[in-house]
């Protein structure tokens, strides 16, 4: 039998990441590769409570189709959470979805899309389905410069992507000061800002910063998730849009599924409606932020000089700048061969790769595995930087 594939699909590719992790799944490999959250934070006896409670109180609801724009509980607790209106609030499968949706309701073959340099993968794999145009947006240390958004740049693009939390893949987060000018800049060209913020709750230094979306609630899409402080396998995110544009998402959202499961939006609700995230984030932020700092310390004991890598503040990364003529890649197949793995930076590029970076993610493995892993991989770059 033979079919053909949409041209679309035929320039689907398999993102990096999942390739790599599939490697990494072997028990004698140290994997800095995930982007997963610990199981460890997973708050499985109030999930089963929640199960029983749902299955006990309301199995009907719980097992029927429910409505597109979510579990109105839900989006109340939501709507109460950044005070806005419950209306503006539309449940997703996971933020990917929202990802999704946005790029089927905003993009257009050839569209502009301006994203961050580099961005979170998933993004451009969720976009890129609707064959835009990629443009990366200079950005420092501490995330996209809003001065660099010049009227070329803006004028007809669909929309700015941005992760001003803990930056999947820097671990960077956006000063306040930037995000106002950020905000100021794109109302002023008109520019739709898409806000992704998944980790914003894993602060481990310093306060919560005010979202984009708070500065100007007409011109950003907030996008939120439960699977970095419950757990992802619930897949239950959420996001905040204008009127016009969540009738849209609405609407392929119907497209896609229908709606996101009523068993698990109910579940995620039993678990956080008395206040559970309260006592909960405080936790997972303890854990990770002690990984933090533990990887902190072997990188500054095993690294060699040459290479640098910032500090986060929150979050789950961090991100590695090695010396111009080293190929995080083909790092990448010397460390799998010592049982050691990250994922290299390039990947999160829509242009330009800066080849010579790489992700390392410090919440998955324990502490002493953290130092033997680092050691090991500073021994293959100390190598490299030599040879
Ligand atoms: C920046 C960013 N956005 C979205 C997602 C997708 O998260 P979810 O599990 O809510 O679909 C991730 C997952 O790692 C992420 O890092």
């Amino acid at each position: 039998m033979s079919w053909t594939f949409s041209q679309r699909a035929q320039k689907l590719t398999s993102s990096a990441i999942r390739e790599i992790l599939k490697v990494t799944e072997r028990p004698e490999v140290i994997s800095f590769a995930g982007g997963l959250p610990s199981p460890a934070t997973f708050p499985v006896e109030r999930l089963q409570a929640a199960c029983v409670d749902v299955l006990t109180n309301a199995p009907a609801p719980a097992l029927q189709y429910g409505p597109t724009e979510g579990y109105l509980p839900l989006r109340e607790w939501v709507a109460a959470r950044y005070n806005v209106s419950t209306d503006n609030v539309l449940i997703t499968t996971g933020s990917q979805q929202g990802l999704d949706l946005l790029g089927k309701v905003l993009i257009d073959v050839g569209s502009r899309v301006l994203v961050e340099t580099p961005t979170y993968l998933g993004a451009l794999q969720a976009f890129s389905l609707s064959e835009p145009s990629f443009v990366s947006v200079p950005s420092d240390d501490e995330g996209v410069v809003p001065e660099e958004l010049t009227a070329e740049l803006t004028d007809g693009a669909r929309f700015l992507y941005c992760l001003p939390n803990f930056q999947n893949p820097t671990g960077r987060r956006l000063p306040v000061e930037r995000r106002r000018k950020l905000a100021r800049i794109a109302a002023d060209a008109g520019l739709l800002l898409l806000e992704d913020d998944p980790y914003g709750a894993l602060a481990y230094q310093g306060e919560q910063l005010p979202t984009l979306y708070s500065m100007n609630p007409d011109g950003v899409v907030h996008m939120g998730s439960f699977s970095k402080v419950l757990a992802p396998g619930l897949r239950v995110g959420y996001l905040i849009a204008p009127e016009m544009l969540h009738r849209k998402l609405v609407q392929a959202k119907q497209a896609a599924d229908l709606h996101t499961p009523s068993f698990t939006q109910r579940i995620v609700h039993e678990v956080i409606k008395g206040g559970f995230l309260d006592e909960h984030i405080p936790k997972v932020r303890a854990l990770y932020g002690a990984q933090c700092q533990a990887m902190l310390e072997a990188l500054r004991k095993y690294f060699p000089p040459s290479v640098t890598w910032n500090q986060p503040e929150g979050g789950m990364f961090i991100w590695v700048k090695l010396p111009e003529h080293v190929d995080g890649m083909q790092l990448l197949d010397k460390a799998i061969a010592q049982n050691v793995a990250f994922v290299p930076g390039a990947p999160f590029f829509a242009n330009e790769p800066q080849t010579n970076t790489l992700r390392l993610s410090f919440v998955t493995v324990p502490k002493e595995k953290i130092f033997e892993g680092i050691e090991r991989l500073g021994q293959i770059i100390a190598r490299e930087c030599s040879g």
